[in-house]
């Protein structure tokens, strides 16, 4: 079914409301604001044309829930399970260990935040419908736009695909002192692909065959926010748009259809040193960017927004001269933004190679991709000091590039660089061949998603701050994660 495109208004985000403050001694949460997420099924209309569709949502909607705080802010954060037992996506043969787990269970997670484990939502801690797990979130970390997705063990990619996601704002001083457009003129937007049945209904292809998935899941609509291509008016001023890939596999490739440049002020994990000026940006899944529009450059125009020829949403430039000449009647370009100082090499105690690998399974299986070779389930082999910095090469023998994440930390990019792979799979040795490639400025700042070309060696340097215990890191494609490029990793004191 071709959906029309700009017939329905971008929806915004559901802000979310503390019920009242708490102290958790248990997990050392000190009058904190206390928030109660309830996790359900939901019908939401996608688009004009569609019947509403089957979906879960952290709200009451397809619009993403959000959350904002300031930094130092803890919150605790309540989440329960309401969804049914029975999952409305195909799921695949239970993994080993698991065939007891409830189909629907679930445990969220906030994407880029420093918090302890027990509140990180480590894939194994998931509940089952009925249950529930209360989570404190410290938020001792800059300014920057985290989202929120599910991360139980097995099911994930479906999870998210089902609609389990939100946004997590953390505000902060040097955010503040910026003036950047905020209120209506700061639009959060979550974009992600999706395919619908003949009865309108989410579409994930079932497994092929018993314990074969989908190596990667890609939609022919364009969601943001939860509509099908949807239309904003915006005046014709600066705007700043937050925007974070949601898809399961798909990589956006931004740019305005009119041509225009915007300012990159932002990544993952914050604000960069200085705005970038760019006319296109590929955000891999699970990555964000903060950028500067000015629509005053498109009075009275439409401007799509679009990843090469897929059009994701559309801004209605107003005729007029922006009416609000209050308090910041331009919304002038900062020319700096906030310090980043880049962590030197010398720093790093210690230097480890982490092969990204793809794999034919045995007699007819699916493809397996891993992470050092190792599955999931097999024990710890990176056990890493709290507050030590560290140099991660990840060498990547795979044909695709991967978005590996790390939870817990931020870290810098240091370079990518061409290797010679087929000698690499016969001795382990690595040899680099092509130049130095540094990271582009608009990567140039924190991060915590990393894109890993082929045949490249991509090395990130990873200052452990934060917490002891057990995360992990995996490649953010949520079909390769789930297929087993996810690996535990430990920190100790
Ligand atoms: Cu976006 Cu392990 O997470
Ligand atoms: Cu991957």
């Amino acid at each position: 079914m071709k959906l029309e495109s700009f017939v329905d208004p971008l929806p915004l985000p559901q802000r979310m409301h503390p019920e009242g403050r708490r102290s958790e001694e248990s997990l050392k949460a000190v009058d904190a604001p206390y928030y109660r997420v309830d996790v359900r099924e939901v019908s939401c209309k996608m688009h004009r044309d569609l019947p509403p569709s089957r979906m879960w949502s952290y709200g009451e909607s397809a619009a993403p829930v959000l959350f904002e705080t300031r930094r130092d802010q803890g919150v605790l954060i309540d989440w329960w399970n309401h969804l049914p037992r029975k999952h409305f996506l195909p799921l695949d043969t239970p993994m080993q260990g698991m065939e007891n787990a409830p189909e629907t269970r679930t445990i969220a997670h906030v994407h880029g935040a420093r918090v302890p484990t027990n509140s990180d939502g480590y894939p194994e801690d998931w509940f089952g419908p009925g249950e529930s797990k209360l989570c404190f979130y410290p938020n001792h970390q800059d300014a920057t736009a985290l989202w929120v997705h599910d991360h139980a063990m097995g099911v994930n990619r479906l999870n998210v695909f089902a609609g389990l996601m939100g946004w997590y704002l953390i505000r902060d001083e040097v955010e503040d002192k910026l003036g950047l457009p905020s209120g209506k003129y700061e639009l959060p937007l979550l974009i992600y692909d999706r395919s619908f049945d003949p009865q309108g209904q989410l579409y994930y292809p079932n497994p092929p065959d018993e314990g074969v998935w989908s190596q990667e899941y890609l939609g022919d609509a364009m969601v943001v926010n939860g509509k099908v291509r949807p239309y904003h008016e915006v005046e014709a001023r600066r705007y700043r748009l937050r925007v974070a890939n949601t898809a399961n596999s798909r990589f956006f490739s931004l740019a305005l259809s009119n041509g225009q440049s915007f300012h990159v002020i932002g990544s993952d994990q914050g604000l960069l040193s200085a705005p970038v000026e760019m006319k296109r940006l590929v955000l891999a899944p699970a990555e964000r960017t903060d950028i500067l529009v000015d629509f005053s450059q498109a009075r009275g125009e439409n401007v799509v927004l679009m990843s090469d020829r897929l059009e994701l949403m559309q801004f209605r430039v107003s005729k007029e001269k922006a009416s609000d000449v209050g308090l910041l009647p331009e919304v002038l370009l900062p020319e700096v933004l906030r310090p980043v100082e880049r962590i030197p090499e010398k720093q790093s105690t210690r230097t480890r190679e982490m092969t990204l690998n793809e794999f034919d399974g045995d007699n007819g299986d699916a493809m397996v991709m891993l992470l050092n070779r190792k599955h999931w389930a097999e024990p710890v082999t990176e056990i890493v000091k709290l507050d030590s910095t560290e140099i991660w090469s990840l060498v990547n023998l795979t044909e695709d590039t991967h978005p590996i994440h790390l939870h817990l930390v931020r870290f810098q990019i240091l370079d990518r660089q061409s290797f010679a792979s087929y000698d690499y799979l016969a001795d382990e040795k690595l040899r680099v061949t092509g130049d130095v490639m540094l990271p582009q400025a608009h990567e140039a700042g924190w991060k915590d998603v990393v894109q890993c070309p082929p045949g490249m060696v991509t090395r990130i340097i990873v200052p452990f701050h934060g917490y002891a215990g057990r995360y992990l890191w995996h490649c953010h494609i949520l079909e390769h994660e789930a297929n087993d490029m996810m690996r535990p990793y430990e920190v100790i004191v």
